[in-house]
């Protein structure tokens, strides 16, 4: 057949070959990356996203540290069997204040976009513990020396300067205030010069969140006096995954289809 004795051309002369397999190729780019360019923006803002805590993002920080990531997923993926699991599939924007993000690539445990307000502080602190007094069979290793060890947060402001300059919106007062933000986040009896230092914290990054509720205050680890990694890391995971309110975001996106 005519057709099939063109294609021998093709399959004869490498050089064709390999133009022929550039331009398909390219038209596949072209269609793929060419509409990006007229967008203003790839990640879509929704309301409650705010930058993340000095204490949070200094759990993130051991989070990242500890190499969580290697066994833990962040990413919740539009698939039936895990929104049914873990929930709401995750937006781009909920991580857009993550430098870097923590998709991760392999689940050995559970996804932990969504871990927030799952569990209790207690659950978090048996657990990290020793994940075997709560999941028997667990095979994820102990983080017992979190309990005891006091949070280093001497280069907070520096790391949320750094964040600032790859673009999250920490304001000037979030930085200037952000050992005191940690310190009375991790300890709502702190009144120092009898400032109401928690009141100042959730009034500024509810502020940047525009709804109310995502700034928690309490002793996560149930001893407010010491400010452990443990604060930190339950205080961050506490807050994973709760800061868009999914009600009020199907609402939204359905206003916008009609
Ligand atoms: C060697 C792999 C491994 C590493 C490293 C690891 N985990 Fe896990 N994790 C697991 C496994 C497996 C489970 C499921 C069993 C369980 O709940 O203990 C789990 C469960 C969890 C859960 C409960 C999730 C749920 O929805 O039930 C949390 C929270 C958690 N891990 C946090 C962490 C944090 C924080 C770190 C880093 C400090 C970490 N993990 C490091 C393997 C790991």
């Amino acid at each position: 057949m005519a057709l099939f004795d063109k294609h021998a051309l093709l399959e004869k002369h490498s050089m064709l070959l390999t133009v022929g397999i550039l331009v398909v190729v390219a038209i596949g780019g072209i269609i793929e990356i060419a509409p990006l360019f007229y967008l203003s923006n790839t990640i879509e803002r929704v309301n409650g996203m705010r930058p993340y805590t000095p204490l949070e993002l200094a759990g993130r920080e051991i989070y990242v540290r500890e190499g969580c990531y290697v066994c833990h997923s962040q990413m919740v993926r539009p698939l039936r069997d895990e929104v049914e699991r873990y929930g709401h599939y995750s937006l781009a924007a909920e991580s857009m204040y993550d430098h870097p993000f923590q998709w991760g690539s392999k689940r050995t445990g559970p996804d932990l976009a969504r871990v927030g307000g799952k569990y209790s502080d207690e659950w978090h602190m048996d657990h990290m513990r020793n994940p075997r007094s709560v999941v028997p069979e667990s095979i994820m290793p102990p983080y017992t020396f979190m309990v005891d060890r006091p949070l280093d947060f001497s280069q907070v402001q520096q790391t949320m300067q750094a964040m600032r300059l790859v673009g999250v919106p920490y304001t000037d007062a979030m930085i200037e205030n952000a050992e005191y933000d940690l310190l009375a986040q991790a300890n709502p009896d702190f009144y120092p010069n009898s400032g109401d230092y928690d009141g100042a914290l959730v009034d500024r990054y509810t502020e940047a969140s525009g709804r109310e509720g995502t700034v928690t205050v309490r002793a996560f680890d149930g001893d407010a006096e010491n400010i452990t990694e443990m604060d930190a890391m339950i205080a961050y995971l506490q807050m994973l995954g709760t800061l868009v309110d999914f009600e009020t975001y199907e609402a939204d996106s359905l206003q916008n289809r009609r």
